[in-house]
């Protein structure tokens, strides 16, 4: 039976008690994590956000109603206990904060019993995820849980405070409004007054923190959720948070220096890590060249070496073809992996062909100068003799080679790279690598579409000295767009925005839009833009993925309340779901029977 606390108040969390209250009459309330009944005395072990204490119900020292509900405690219930705060009559807990010190319990309300919950509430839980999201409310109750949403939450006060401290206005933009042109697909929102129209879920505030910036706000700053619906992955989710910013008269500089500030100040506060600044920068085609990926994992090195000149000429067909196609060579040198077994080997190459590669060729240098190989055979001991050297394999060392289009290449090699330092135990679990990923190219050509597409977003603008290249080599023109990358995760991403309106007319008919259909999709845009415009750059970072590597976890799911799964449903809630008719008619809309259905 449920009590209510009439009477009673809490006066401090569970955790919050110490050697230094002992003596002290407390009242702590929270759940029953165990309780034990060893005859006259019943230990509960009880938890609250704090953490867990040890209450003690005697028999003879209390009421003997309070005891006889004692003994009735399950796990889950949901108590209030007054009592004294002793030392700990037995041994001390070194696990936990309270491990010193119990309460003799002299009064006990049950507030709550409980079901049996469909997994133990504990940390490092064993339970399937998807049971543990269908009860995300119980699983949020876990400690480790708690912690990560207890870190988030201070991480975006820290971000509040020193955005502000630095003159930025928090500022909110409509979450009903029109498609934003992020390149991921729109969720779309039926409206009623309007049959036929739809609104779209912003996928980012970008268009509206620009015009903020025309509207002469400076410095803006929002901690805004955005809608994309994509695939998702580990890192991603349908709806995620950013923490996004715009600021005005300022470059790229201004904005990576008061980024960079920034994160001093959360390691600092929040991990006692220093970060040195200013943090490393680096062109997008070096990224490319050197680690086959836009967000390299600075942790480590077995960098890509590019050997297309070395083997341009070579008896292996794959190589030959590959350079004289327009392609390249690279390779990557697994050093001390020589011993590496067959079957091993045989993954790399599967996981090779995964990432969309045609075949891995393989070679390891054996000590006595002969090699193990997948390819030797197909050259000459001089060709192969400076291939080695290329790669300065030495005796021991296994050398992975990749022959196909440069994106293929990256691609594949970049990949492999991440997989290979993982499973040698390569990477410094504790080390914290930034860098800035700079000079991006402004366009990247779609097969899908047949046609260019803006890589950041259509208002980045280029680089003044390739400007006259939109027209005539697109591929050629670089970006003032930057990602802030933290071990191989694309932490955030923004760029210096376009503010004059020829550069922005030349950007938009090379991404095939016409005037018309420009003007329809952000037309409001181009026209605040004739009323006086800043020059104006920003950056946005994805929040949850920010939190996640602070937190150390490897799912983005762990540090939201309550994530999408693959499928971006929701397990608690069956999000989405079918409506009731009438909300359908009233919106003007009729469902199409789904085909498998019929
Ligand atoms: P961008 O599209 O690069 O830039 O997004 C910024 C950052 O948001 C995070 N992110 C995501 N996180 C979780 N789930 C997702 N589905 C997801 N998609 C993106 C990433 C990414 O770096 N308006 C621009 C920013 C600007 O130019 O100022 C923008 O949205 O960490
Ligand atoms: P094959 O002559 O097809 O047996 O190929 C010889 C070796 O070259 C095998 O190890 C293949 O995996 C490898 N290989 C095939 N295509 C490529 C490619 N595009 N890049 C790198 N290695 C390849």
């Amino acid at each position: 039976m449920a009590e209510s606390m009439r009477g009673l108040k809490r006066t401090c969390r569970c955790a919050e008690l110490g050697e230094k209250d002992i003596g002290r009459e407390v009242t702590v309330m929270g759940w029953v994590q165990k309780q034990r009944n060893k005859g006259g005395i019943i230990f509960v072990d009880m938890r609250d956000r704090s953490g867990i204490l040890q209450i003690i119900f005697e028999d003879g020292g209390i009421d003997k109603k309070y005891f006889a509900m004692a003994e009735k405690l399950r796990s889950e219930f949901v108590i209030a206990v007054k009592g004294n705060v002793t030392a700990r009559s037995g041994a001390v807990n070194e696990n936990i904060a309270t491990g010193a010190i119990e309460i003799r319990a002299e009064e006990l309300r049950i507030l709550s019993e409980s079901d049996t919950p469909p997994f133990p509430i504990e940390r490092n839980s064993k339970t399937k995820e998807e049971l543990r999201l269908k009860y995300r409310y119980l699983d949020l109750r876990r400690p480790d849980l708690q912690e990560n949403i207890l870190l988030r939450s201070r991480i975006a006060q820290i971000v509040r405070k020193f955005l502000t401290d630095e003159g930025f206005i928090e500022i909110e933009t409509p979450m009903l409004t029109k498609s934003t042109p992020e390149g991921a697909r729109d969720y779309l929102v039926p409206s009623r007054v309007h049959p036929g129209s739809f609104y779209a879920l912003p996928q980012s505030p970008q268009l509206f923190k620009q015009l903020l910036m025309c509207s002469g706000y400076d410095r803006y700053f929002q901690i805004a959720r955005c809608f994309r619906d994509e695939d998702l992955r580990a890192d991603r989710q349908p709806e995620f948070t950013q923490i996004d910013m715009e600021l005005s008269f300022v470059d790229e500089d201004d904005v990576m220096d008061v980024n960079e500030r920034l994160l001093k100040t959360l390691f600092k506060e929040i991990l006692d890590v220093d970060i040195e600044l200013p943090i490393q920068r680096m062109a997008w085609q070096e990224a490319m060249d050197r680690f086959g990926s836009d967000k390299p994992d600075l942790r480590f090195g077995m960098e890509l070496k590019n050997v297309t000149e070395v083997v341009k000429d070579c008896g292996f067909a794959v190589f030959a073809r590959a350079a004289s196609t327009g392609g390249s060579v690279r390779g990557i040198n697994a050093e001390g992996q020589g011993g590496m077994s067959r079957k091993k080997i045989d993954e790399l190459v599967k996981t090779a062909k995964d990432f969309g590669a045609n075949g891995l060729a393989w070679l390891s240098v054996n000590e006595d100068g002969t090699y193990k190989s997948s390819f030797a055979k197909f050259m000459q001991e001089d060709e192969l003799k400076a291939l080695i050297a290329a790669m300065d394999g030495k005796p021991g060392d296994l050398l992975l080679f990749a022959a196909d289009r440069d994106k293929v290449v990256y691609d594949v090699l970049g990949n492999l790279r991440l997989e290979l330092a993982e499973s040698l135990g390569l990477i410094d679990k504790d080390s914290y690598k930034f860098l800035w990923v700079t000079e991006f190219p402004e366009f990247e050509y779609s097969e899908e579409q047949g046609r260019y597409l803006a890589m950041h977003h259509p208002f980045t603008m280029p680089f003044e000295e390739d400007i006259q290249y939109i027209g005539s080599s697109p591929e050629k023109v670089r970006a003032r767009a930057y990602d802030i990358v933290l071990n191989g995760t694309e932490l955030g991403g923004g760029s210096v925005r376009i503010h004059q309106d020829d550069v922005q007319e030349t950007m938009l008919k090379a991404l095939g839009f016409t005037e018309e259909r420009a003007h329809e999709q952000f037309g409001f845009l181009l026209d605040a833009f004739r009323y006086g415009v800043p020059p104006h750059a920003g950056l946005a970072y994805g929040f949850d993925r920010l939190v996640m590597l602070m937190a150390k976890q490897d799912n983005i799911r762990d540090v939201i309340a309550f994530p999408k799964v693959k499928d971006a449903s929701c397990l608690m809630t069956s999000a989405p779901d079918t409506v009731e008719d009438i909300q359908l008619e009233e919106l003007g809309i009729q469902v199409k029977e789904a085909e498998d259905k019929a």
